[in-house]
């Protein structure tokens, strides 16, 4: 806890979407924040709004993609005298198209923010949680994360990574939470950022779901200390007939649906 008795809540990729919205509700559930993302400016106007609902904002400006940045964001969370009780692993990103065409670069950066980053981030804060048996962490992963994604597929594979990895250490620890959120389509960024927009799958495919929306039922589960969520119902089927569906036929639907209509 930190000295004002309010929870500390980190957030990574506050800067926009998701993870702006996820801030909102910690904040009106009573938590101080620590806004991390690369963008500053969207952050600050955020901590503005944050604060009239009676949150203190620490902005901290960190590339989640470039390799150290989880241990230098913890040393600057050290520095301020700053305790994490709730953990947000939530910045990503993913790029459309295949594979062998793919810039090595943007690869790389999915990895290293999608996977390492939140890896160590997890590493590095969950050890005070479990000593004081209390805490909270969330983990992004997407309905991707249920099948493999052909013309996502490093996208996709790292959102199975976290899917697994967020499982398997709820099943191990005892105190402190740990919770997947697995969105399916969601109005942000996201879309733009992948050169996703013209697949079916944000092409009204499925019902394309508000950040609010989503961060709102991300929220409950968290605080209901819930080890999976899917947000809505159709992306619930969905992902429970990729989990029951043989992977030929899984991975056919999946790459329908990033490629059609492009
Ligand atoms: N939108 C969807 O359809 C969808 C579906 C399922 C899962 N998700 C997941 O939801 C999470 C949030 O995404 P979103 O939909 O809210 O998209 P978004 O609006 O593009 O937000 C992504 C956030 O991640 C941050 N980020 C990206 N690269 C970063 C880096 N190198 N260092 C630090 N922060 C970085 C961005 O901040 P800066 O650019 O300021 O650094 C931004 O705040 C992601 O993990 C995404 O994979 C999204």
């Amino acid at each position: 806890m930190t000295d004002n008795a309010r929870p500390l809540a980190l957030v990574t990729g506050a800067s926009s979407g998701i993870g702006a919205n996820l801030a909102r509700e910690l904040a009106r559930d009573g938590h101080d924040l620590v806004l991390a993302a690369r963008r500053v400016e969207p952050m600050r106007i955020l901590a503005e709004e944050l604060k009239a609902a009676g949150a203190r904002c620490t902005i901290v400006a960190a590339d989640l993609s470039k390799s150290g940045a989880a241990a230098a964001l913890v040393r600057e969370l050290e520095t301020q005298g700053l305790s994490v009780d709730v953990l947000i692993n939530n910045a990503g990103l993913g790029i459309n198209g295949r594979f062998d065409t793919s810039d090595p670069l943007r690869v790389a950066e999915i990895l290293q923010v999608n996977v390492v980053a939140l890896t160590e981030l997890t590493r590095l804060l969950l050890p005070s949680m479990v000593k004081r048996r209390k805490g909270k962490v969330m983990l992004v992963a997407s309905t991707a994360a249920f099948q493999p994604g052909p013309q996502m597929a490093v996208y996709c594979a790292s959102k199975t990574y976290v899917l697994s990895f967020g499982e398997a250490i709820a099943y191990e620890l005892r105190g402190v939470s740990v919770t997947t959120l697995c969105p399916g389509a969601t109005d942000t960024e996201f879309a733009d950022v992948a050169e996703a927009g013209s697949s079916a799958l944000f092409k009204g495919l499925l019902p394309v779901m508000d950040a609010k929306e989503v961060a709102r039922i991300g929220y409950q589960g968290l605080k209901a200390g819930r080890g999976v969520v899917i947000t809505g119902l159709l992306n619930k089927v969905m992902a429970t007939s990729s989990r029951l569906s043989p992977t030929p036929v899984s991975i056919r639907i999946a790459n329908w649906m990033m490629s059609a209509g492009k």
